[in-house]
Order: C-alpha cells, then sequence, then structure tokens
C-alpha cells in the first residue's frame, strides 16, 4: 500500500466534531505559525459535481442504490486526489493536506452498507493517508449534537452510528499494522481541548522539522 507522505485525514461518525476542527485548524494556519508548511485543507464528499450529487443524496433528495453511492465516493475521491491541484501532487511538493474523511470513511459507511467487498476495491489503487485521527465519541452524544441541526442526513441514525464506531475500531488496527500512525482523540471534551489535542499530534508529522530545517 502506498503511503502519502504529507497527508492527514480526519475521520469518525457523524457528530464527532471533525468539520468544526478543520475549521479551527485552518484559522490557526491563516495566523501565518513560524516554520510552518503550506496548509490545505479540504475535505469528501468534495464540492465537485460529483461530491454535490453524493451530498443531494446524503440529504435524501435523491434515491441512489448503496453500490451506485459506494462508487460516486470513489469517484469523487480519485478525481480529488489525481485532478490537477489534486491532493496528489500538493502532498508530493510538500504541501501539507489535511482531509476531512477518505478512504475509511467509505471502507466503513460503505461497508455497512454494501459489504466489505466493494468499498475495498473501488478504493484499492488509492494511497493511505501518512497519519490518522479518529475522532472518538460515543454515538449517544454524537446524535444529540445532530439533533440541535435542522434536518437529519441518511447515516445520522443511532443504530447506523452504532456499527459505524465499531467498524472504526476494528479499521484502526488494521491501518497501525500497514504503518500508517493512528492518533485517537477523546472527541467528547469540549471543542478547544480537542483542537489542542489535534494540534500537539499533528505537529508531530515529519513535514514540521523539514520545513524548519530549511
Ligand atoms: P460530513 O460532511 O458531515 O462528514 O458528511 C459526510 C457523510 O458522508 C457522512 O455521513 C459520512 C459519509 N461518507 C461515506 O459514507 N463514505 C465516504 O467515503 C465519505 C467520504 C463520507
Amino acid at each position: 500500500m502506498e503511503i502519502l507522505r504529507n497527508f492527514a485525514v480526519f475521520e469518525g461518525g457523524d457528530g464527532s466534531g471533525t468539520s468544526t476542527q478543520l475549521s479551527i485548524l485552518e484559522q490557526k494556519f491563516a495566523k501565518n505559525i513560524k516554520n510552518s508548511p503550506v496548509f490545505y485543507p479540504t475535505y469528501e464528499p468534495t464540492g465537485g459535481k460529483i461530491g454535490q450529487l453524493i451530498r443531494s443524496a446524503l440529504k435524501k433528495e435523491l434515491v441512489l442504490q448503496p453500490d451506485a453511492l459506494a462508487m460516486l465516493f470513489a469517484a469523487d475521491r480519485s478525481e480529488h486526489l489525481f485532478a490537477a491541484g489534486g491532493v496528489y501532487s500538493r502532498c508530493r511538493h510538500g504541501e501539507l493536506v489535511v482531509c476531512d474523511r477518505y478512504i475509511p470513511s467509505s471502507l466503513v459507511y460503505q461497508g455497512i452498507e454494501c459489504g466489505e467487498a466493494l468499498p475495498r476495491s473501488l478504493n484499492s489503487s488509492f494511497p493511505a493517508p501518512e497519519l490518522l485521527f479518529f475522532f472518538d465519541v460515543d454515538p449517544e452524544t454524537a446524535m444529540d449534537r445532530l439533533k440541535q441541526r435542522p434536518s437529519l442526513e441518511m447515516y445520522e441514525r443511532i443504530d447506523f452510528q452504532k456499527k459505524v464506531r465499531e467498524r472504526y475500531q476494528n479499521l484502526l488496527g488494521e491501518y497501525r499494522s500497514a504503518g500508517i500512525r493512528v492518533e485517537i482523540i477523546d472527541a467528547s471534551q469540549d471543542v478547544e481541548k480537542v483542537a489542542e489535542d489535534v494540534w500537539s499530534a499533528l505537529l508531530k508529522m515529519p513535514i514540521f522539522k523539514e520545513v524548519s530545517s530549511g
């Protein structure tokens, strides 16, 4: 499995706070931290055409069969990685890319919906991240957060979210065995404390040393 250096991903169940933490990180880098690499925050499903299609399925505006949705997630990811200015070339050129959700989301969510084999084969040629953050929070707490939103998306149900957490926990061991750094973040803490934990783990990425040593 190819590991893409300078690439970190945020993973977790719905309501675990990954998007909030990505925007906090973005604000931090915007303050021009000393010796920091160029930072590129991004997310999946992307804001591109395929991502938009996926978002309408998540909002239940468009009905798709689970296998077709799994294929769309993979197509969106392929564009995200390999189109001009994509994640792959940015990382290879020394930018630090942090992505809110990546392959593990497909292995977990589409694994539940379609079975293991399809998401594994659809994602088998994509590189793995160097660092995987797992935002861990119990599904009840996460659902309480989600219920504050105007509407719930298709996977935002307690029974589904319990399976999501279980599957992530199994998957983390697999990533570790493949040589990928996994950081488990206690996402039940307040937002500021979570941000501190994320920051100190992120700073251990070799890219920070490489930039400061010129
Ligand atoms: P989010 O923007 O709130 O993280 O929502 C994205 C939703 O899409 C979330 O429920 C997880 C799901 N998802 C998948 O099922 N498979 C994937 O590959 C990705 C990237 C997301």
